[in-house]
């Protein structure tokens, strides 16, 4: 079921300070910032070869990485996302399992315009999981 890893999340507090560390110090390509009020954070993805880097940036006050940066103030690995062919499908089959999906359960919009799902880190060994129908 699980495909490949799309993306490592990493939250920061300046995403331009982040974003050009990405790009002037490891010559990375990096996207323009993308503002998800829905999801209450600005990304940029940084392109890998074989993968992509998500910089996170809080937006709003209730923004869910919030509480995140204020345990982790100098930023940290938040998610990682992993693609799936079906993510209702991929969805049922881990609740049946046990484990917990977040907001409900029902997939966003995320910031590749694909459906996202995250599953709770505490079913995960710690890790909070991002799921994206690819
Ligand atoms: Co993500």
């Amino acid at each position: 079921m699980i495909g490949r890893l799309n993306h490592v999340a990493i939250a920061v507090k300046d995403l331009g300070a982040a974003s050009e560390k990405y790009r002037r110090t490891l010559g990375a390509e990096v996207s323009a910032p993308q503002a998800l009020p829905e999801h209450g954070v600005t990304v940029v993805f940084v392109t890998l070869p074989n993968a992509k880097v998500e910089l996170l940036e809080p937006l709003g006050a209730a923004s869910p990485i919030g509480k995140f940066l204020e345990r982790n103030p100098d930023g940290g690995i938040h998610h990682l996302c992993f693609e799936v062919d079906d993510i209702l499908a991929a969805r049922d089959l881990l609740v049946a399992g046990g484990a917990r999906a977040l907001g409900g359960g029902e997939p966003k919009i995320g910031a590749h315009g694909k459906p996202v799902l995250f599953l709770h880190p505490k079913d995960f060994n710690g890790a909070l999981i991002e799921l994206e129908q690819a």
